[in-house]
């Protein structure tokens, strides 16, 4: 058992890194995170779960790849949360930045299924520890 406190304000204060989510807290085998972004991620699905998006501050929008291969448009403001359905391909972007709070199991990989070569401001992480 812990007696620790972790602030939400704190932990953002801690880092800059864009698409690096902090391992904010973990509860059993989930973990919740945060992460600054800007810019675009990349296509990618998350074949075993779901993952929602809670935008704290900020504009997030979120291409949605559909079965027949559509692509749909999610945009989010602040205080909107959202849930991308496992297996489902998507695309968050941010052009002018958001803060974001995820919650899923700790082992999801920020980047899912994506197999190419990533852009340079895209990390592969589980999440980073907060310092
Ligand atoms: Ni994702």
């Amino acid at each position: 058992m812990s007696s620790d406190v972790i602030n939400i304000d704190r932990v953002l204060a801690s880092f800059d890194e864009l698409w690096a989510p902090r391992v904010l807290a973990t509860v059993n085998d989930w973990a919740v995170k945060l992460a600054k972004v800007v810019g675009e991620h990349v296509w990618h699905a998350h074949p075993e779960t779901d993952e929602v998006f809670i935008v704290l501050s900020g504009h997030l929008d979120i291409h949605w790849r559909n079965a027949s291969h559509e692509v749909q448009l999610v945009r989010l403001g602040p205080r909107d949360v959202h849930v991308v359905p496992r297996g489902v391909e998507h695309r968050p972007s941010s052009a002018a930045g958001a803060v974001l709070m995820l919650v899923e199991p700790a082992a999801t990989l920020s980047t899912g299924d994506f197999a190419g070569p990533l852009p340079s401001h895209v990390a592969a992480t589980t999440g980073f520890e907060t310092g």
